[in-house]
């Protein structure tokens, strides 16, 4: 009998890379780090792991044995991420969760490029500069705690963190204040129940979409033509952005997001910026293509 046929050998020379949660399936990153390799000529390849949800450390001690270079990490193993680097970025620091990892040696640096991701698509590829601007950060979990940092780093004139549990939002911003009085950031916490103001950004960090439920802000937050932007992409992000469209302003999903933190990924692992608004443009297309 034949022996099945082995799958293609990466060339000797190319290192190795890997996106590691649960679920994973369904994970873009494979297709655009590939696709950054492709663009700047770097020796790399990139898969995929499901990793059972207590087998996050045995998974990475057996890819620093295999001589992997690094690794991305999404939900939910962002928190045990952090706490296995040996070391740390400062907004990996701040954030308290990595989605990056780099093997060096004995040590591990953990990184989170979430909030400049977002931060990238906002002020480049979407062109709106988040510099004195008012920005309202709906949620207060682990998706918000990701981008406040780098979003601070804006110098925003204004920034409100609202979220249904008050005490979360409250702490988020407890843990952030000298953050902010350094970026000269007015920041505070608001209640959703009793959300005030209005805004030119509006961030949807929360999961209420997942469960079916209302977008937890009123239509008042949005200053005409404000950008609203929602973390998710796809079926996900659609309540987010029809209640934005129906009000008056321009919505975005968070695709561009998850291009940008592969493309600062990228950038710590290889030395090298890959054009993200390239490989952006070129997904939302193949998406676009799937669903027709
Ligand atoms: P993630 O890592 O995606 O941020 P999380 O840490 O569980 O996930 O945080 C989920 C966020 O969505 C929280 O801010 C949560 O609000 P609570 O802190 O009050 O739980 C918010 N959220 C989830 N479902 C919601 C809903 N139906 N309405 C409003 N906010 C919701």
């Amino acid at each position: 009998m034949n022996a099945p046929p082995s799958p293609p050998q990466p060339a000797p020379g190319t290192d190795h890379y890997v996106v590691l949660g649960n679920p994973i399936e369904h994970s873009r990153s494979p297709w655009i780090h590939t696709r950054f390799a492709e663009l700047t000529g770097e020796p790399m390849a990139y898969g995929k792991q499901l990793v059972a949800l207590d087998g996050f450390a045995t998974a990475l001690a057996a890819l620093r044995q295999q001589g992997v270079k690094g690794c991305n990490v999404t939900v939910p193993f962002k928190f045990e991420a952090f706490a296995a680097a040996t070391r740390h970025t400062q907004r990996a620091e701040l954030a308290g969760a990595c989605n990056t990892l780099a093997f060096q040696g004995d040590e591990v640096l953990g990184d989170n490029t979430d909030g400049v991701g977002l931060v990238r698509d906002i002020t480049v590829n979407a062109g709106v500069p988040l510099r004195g601007a008012r920005v309202l950060l709906l949620g207060a979990g682990g998706a918000a705690a990701g981008v406040l940092g780098p979003l601070l780093d804006e110098q925003p004139r204004e920034l409100v963190v609202c979220n249904r549990t008050a005490a979360k939002a409250e702490a988020l911003v407890a843990s952030h204040a000298a953050h902010a009085k350094s970026q000269k950031c007015e920041l505070s916490a608001q209640n959703s129940q009793a959300l005030e103001g209005v805004f030119d950004v509006i961030l949807n960090a929360t999961a209420s979409s997942l469960g079916g439920g209302d977008v937890p802000a009123p239509a008042s937050v949005l200053r005409p033509g404000a950008l609203a932007v929602d973390l998710m992409y796809g079926p996900a992000a659609q309540p987010f952005l029809a209640w934005a469209a129906r009000h008056g302003a321009t919505g975005r999903d968070g695709l561009g997001m998850l291009v940008e933190q592969a493309a600062a990924a990228f950038e710590l692992w290889r030395g090298v910026r890959p054009p993200g608004a390239q490989v952006l443009a070129e997904l939302a297309t193949r998406l676009s293509q799937a669903r027709t």
